[in-house]
């Protein structure tokens, strides 16, 4: 959001490098209006859930939080529990008690209520779909912006992604944060979240089939040679779009697509056509 934090405590942590970075490099670089035009398209394609994957703030300050959700509210009220966010690591930013406050109202505000924060991982069944959210995001170094898996979080996804497949079950992980880069490539090490290869084994091992995720600036989908993959939702203020995925279960495959509202009217990338093999 771009908001200056009005703490006096922000001159003393990272926030205060957070806002410069903001307002010296991001900030003519950000498009509240794509926001508002995304809105009006998300509604229009009707879709049945609505996932958020993140950083809807620039260093987690309360009034960023707060402005963020009052932004994400129009979504908020029009898809009730079927709307979904987790947090990414700019709302994360400190150990501040003010801003983990702030996004510990934001989570719960965003998710009408059905999650703890601190709960996460949770599972989220929406017809065939088994949805896992998960947090990695928390406060790091200065010039981190990197996250981690809990060891209680990754024991917990490990007992799900290995246990067998209900029939006709299809296995989404929602995270802030990619597993890999667009070409496949891990993260580097200051951006990546740890405990990311754990869910690359799962989805390289057909036991997960799709990761959406944020965090890095421009969206992209990569799929697997078996359909399997992952699609990073990118900066919607930065770039202008969104992702679609359908998911066809009778057919057992994903569609994706994104959506420009930078260029209205006008696909971003090609539309994606992915076939996820059948699960043995
Ligand atoms: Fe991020």
């Amino acid at each position: 959001m771009g908001m200056l934090p009005r703490s006096p405590g922000a001159l003393l942590d990272k926030r205060a490098l957070g806002a410069c970075n903001h307002l010296l490099r991001r900030a003519r670089h950000f498009h509240r209006s794509y926001m508002e035009r995304a809105l009006v398209e998300i509604e229009a394609l009707k879709p049945e859930i609505v996932l958020c994957t993140g950083d809807i703030s620039s260093v987690g300050s309360p009034e960023e939080l707060r402005a963020g959700c009052d932004l994400l509210e129009p979504l908020r009220r029009a898809f009730g529990e079927r709307f979904a966010y987790v947090p990414g690591n700019h709302d994360a930013y400190v150990t501040a008690t003010p801003c983990r406050r702030a996004l510990e109202e934001a989570f719960d505000r965003l998710n009408s209520g059905r999650w703890r924060l601190d709960a996460l991982p949770v599972e989220w069944s929406f017809g065939g779909l088994r949805l896992l959210l998960v947090d990695g995001a928390r406060p790091m170094s200065w010039f981190s912006s990197a996250g981690a898996l809990s060891p209680s979080a990754r024991a917990w996804l490990a007992a799900r992604l290995e246990a067998p497949r209900q029939p006709g079950e299809c296995r989404v992980v929602v995270s802030h944060f990619p597993l890999r880069e667009a070409d496949g490539r891990p993260l580097v090490r200051r951006r990546r979240l740890d405990g990311a290869e754990l869910l690359w084994g799962h989805l390289r091992g057909a036991r997960l089939d799709l990761v959406l995720s944020g965090h890095i600036h421009r969206p992209f989908a990569r799929w697997e040679a078996d359909g399997r993959g992952e699609v990073c939702a990118g900066s919607l203020t930065l770039h202008g779009a969104f992702s679609v995925v359908d998911w066809l279960p009778g057919q057992g495959r994903f569609r994706q697509f994104f959506v420009s509202v930078a260029r209205p009217r006008e696909p971003l990338l090609p539309v994606l056509d992915a076939s996820l093999a059948p699960v043995s």
